[in-house]
């Protein structure tokens, strides 16, 4: 499929935040929700599923290596830009088998037939302090996100869950507690990636059943190393005209701990203790050292 002409396309303003179901939302994510919300799923879909900024673009690219279809044709099932057909009538038109759609929704929101199908999930989670950051860096860059403010208020917005998408913690968590009941759910961490993603890659492959040679697996590894990626047009996003990237490239720095370069002392320990207020139920651990 072809890369869409977006030239025309002008700049949209910032849009706002508002409550959505609980979950703080923008409209080009909740315009098209009754589609959504009734969205057929098929056994053989798989899912992946991130909160913003945990790796998405890297997981799905992998996944397009692994079933050999373009990037285009994994539709963003909750998006409705306008510009381009929503996110559930692409993957209603999409004939491929398996179709890998993308999604941020929270656990509780994801369309109830893909719980009934039986779908696989990947789903990809990266340590809050880094997913922050990288998600300040998008939203400075990315027109369709609102206003971020400076990093502080960007930061104070992210503990608080005012975010798209909604509260990072309740979305890390809530997934995980799903993986318990739900065995067709593969739970990824964004640092095991970074720490061996030859390893990782195996992982996908055994999750999903697929008999891949050595020699596969080391080419497709190679291919999506961060430098390979930066400079290939499908995955760096440089086509799309939403994105400033004289602000930030998309493909920024895709590193474990670049937080320590925005974290005060004081930002750092109140993340810390709002974390362990907030994760105090959840057993999922992240690691921020590699
Ligand atoms: P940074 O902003 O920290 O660089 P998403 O695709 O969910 O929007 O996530 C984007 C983040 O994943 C960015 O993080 C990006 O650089 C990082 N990323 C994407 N591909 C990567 C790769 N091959 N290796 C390491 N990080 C990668």
């Amino acid at each position: 499929m072809e890369i869409p002409d977006w030239s025309s396309m002008k700049l949209p303003s910032r849009p706002e935040l508002f409550d959505f179901e609980g979950v703080s939302m923008v409209h080009y994510f909740t315009d098209n929700w009754e589609k959504v919300k009734n969205f057929q799923a098929r056994p053989d879909d798989i899912l992946i599923a991130t909160y913003p900024k945990a790796g998405t673009t890297w997981v799905s690219y992998i996944l397009d290596l692994l079933y050999f279809v373009m990037m285009l044709q994994m539709p963003f099932l909750e998006s409705c830009f306008k510009v381009i057909a929503s996110g559930t009538e692409l993957a209603d038109n999409l004939t491929t088998s398996p179709r890998l759609i993308k999604t941020h929704l929270p656990v509780q929101l994801v369309p109830k037939s893909f719980w009934e199908q039986n779908s696989r999930i990947v789903y990809v989670a990266r340590n809050g302090k880094d997913n922050a950051v990288s998600y300040f860096h998008f939203d400075r860059m990315n027109m369709g996100e609102p206003e971020p403010g400076d990093w502080n208020t960007f930061l104070q917005k992210f503990i608080e869950g005012k975010k798209v998408f909604g509260p990072w913690y309740d979305h890390v968590s809530g997934w995980w507690e799903k993986k318990q009941t739900y065995s067709n759910l593969l739970y990824m961490f964004y640092e095991d990636l970074v720490e061996d993603t030859g390893r990782e890659v195996e992982r996908l492959c055994s999750f999903l059943g697929l008999s891949t040679s050595v020699e596969e697996r080391e080419k497709i590894t190679k291919g999506v190393q961060f430098d390979a990626m930066k400079q290939n047009k499908m995955t760096n996003y440089s086509t799309i005209p939403v994105m400033d990237f004289k602000i930030s490239p998309f493909m920024r720095k895709g590193k474990v701990g670049d937080w320590k370069n925005h974290f005060t002392v004081a930002q750092n320990e109140q993340f810390d203790e709002v974390y362990k207020q907030k994760m105090k139920n959840t057993t999922v651990k992240f690691r921020t050292e590699i």
